[in-house]
């Protein structure tokens, strides 16, 4: 007992506030409060987003993103296998396209055997039970970094959306589970989901990036799949402002009409009302991102000594779930899921 415990006079017997509710009391052992956590963060929560490179047996550290490697597909394969023997559900990939690959119109995003592809095709032959995510957009495959074709200066919609369709079919047929637009073109999901009905791909999911915002947390990103130096402009014509809430709700609705079976809201923590409204409006499953920038934040300054890395990469995911969130995307996932596993 503190000093004023030997006061006894003080502590025991003094009258004190006569209160019925003391919300304190529920907080005062681990185990009330466990008993009364609202929200629980479990591996199902998690997806797990990877980087691919070129090569064999290479990993690349991202500078942008401590912790973060480039992976050249086989590694991915080790990765993946790692990430189902702790349950992680779903991975999704990332290419850092080779700069001789890229031109205007994004072509080697519909190449049969690109690194995704590739990647999609090892992954599935070795770990069939880890569900595959992969991205729709042209950025990492595009010599001005846009997501669509660029006229000059304008973002051409609906010629942009014919090829994300082809780019779906061609992400289809290697195997993916799971195709994830994040172009934010008008129209996309219901030319997707056309183009994969037709195909015979029935059963491959579209988990549309519904809420997407012009956002400045997406450079650690740009970085890691290099396009920081070649984007022309921003993005603001087809990513959401951030000043905006009504217009997410009505681009859920409408990726929803046109056959999104989940839908995404991104960035996430500087969205959680976003995430929020989604979940209470719509009551579909539901997905935030974690995007580089955050995780570049915690990470950097983890590695600074100024905060508890681990304590903040769990409160922050606790955070997506609290707000209504199904599943999150982070970077974290693999650190979270031993972190779990360890108790
Ligand atoms: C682009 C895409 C971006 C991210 C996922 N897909 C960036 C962008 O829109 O420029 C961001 C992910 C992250 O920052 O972690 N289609």
């Amino acid at each position: 007992a503190g000093p004023l415990a030997r006061d006894a006079a003080r502590t025991q017997a003094a009258p004190g506030l006569t209160l019925a509710q003391r919300p304190r009391r529920n907080r005062k052992a681990e185990w009330s409060r466990r008993l009364v956590r609202e929200t629980v963060l479990t591996v199902d929560d998690l997806i797990w987003p990877l980087f691919l490179i070129e090569g064999e047996r290479r990993r690349e550290p991202v500078a942008s993103m401590p912790g973060v490697e480039r992976l050249s597909v086989d590694e991915a394969v080790r990765e993946a296998e790692r990430a189902a023997a702790l349950k992680i559900p779903a991975i999704s990939f990332f290419p850092y396209v080779d700069p001789t690959l890229r031109d205007e119109t994004g072509s080697e995003a519909l190449n049969r055997n690109n690194l995704v592809c590739r990647a999609v095709r090892a992954v599935k032959a070795a770990v069939p039970e880890i569900g595959v995510i992969t991205d729709v957009a042209l950025d990492p495959y595009t010599s001005h970094g846009h997501d669509g074709l660029l006229d000059d200066t304008v973002i051409v919609n609906d010629a942009t959306v014919a090829l994300l369709v082809e780019q779906s079919l061609v992400q289809a047929e290697a195997g993916t589970d799971v195709i994830a637009p994040s172009d934010m073109m008008d129209g996309r999901v219901g030319a997707i989901r056309a183009g994969l009905d037709k195909a015979g791909f029935r059963d491959v999911q579209i988990m549309a990036y519904a809420a997407k915002y012009a956002s400045a947390f997406y450079g650690p990103f740009r970085d890691a799949i290099g396009t920081s130096a070649t984007l022309k402009g921003d993005k603001r014509t087809y990513q959401m402002d951030p000043g905006n809430s009504e217009e997410a709700l009505r681009e859920v609705a409408l990726d929803l009409e046109e056959g999104a079976d989940s839908v995404m809201v991104k960035p996430g923590l500087p969205y959680l009302d976003i995430i929020r409204r989604v979940k209470d409006g719509f009551g579909v499953p539901t997905f935030a991102y974690q995007v580089s920038g955050e995780y570049a934040m915690i990470a950097a300054a983890a590695q600074n000594g100024w905060l508890d890395g681990e304590r903040a990469m769990i409160e922050s995911l606790m955070a997506f779930k609290r707000a209504g969130a199904d599943g999150v995307f982070t970077y974290f996932a693999l650190q979270v899921a031993e972190r779990l596993r360890a108790g």
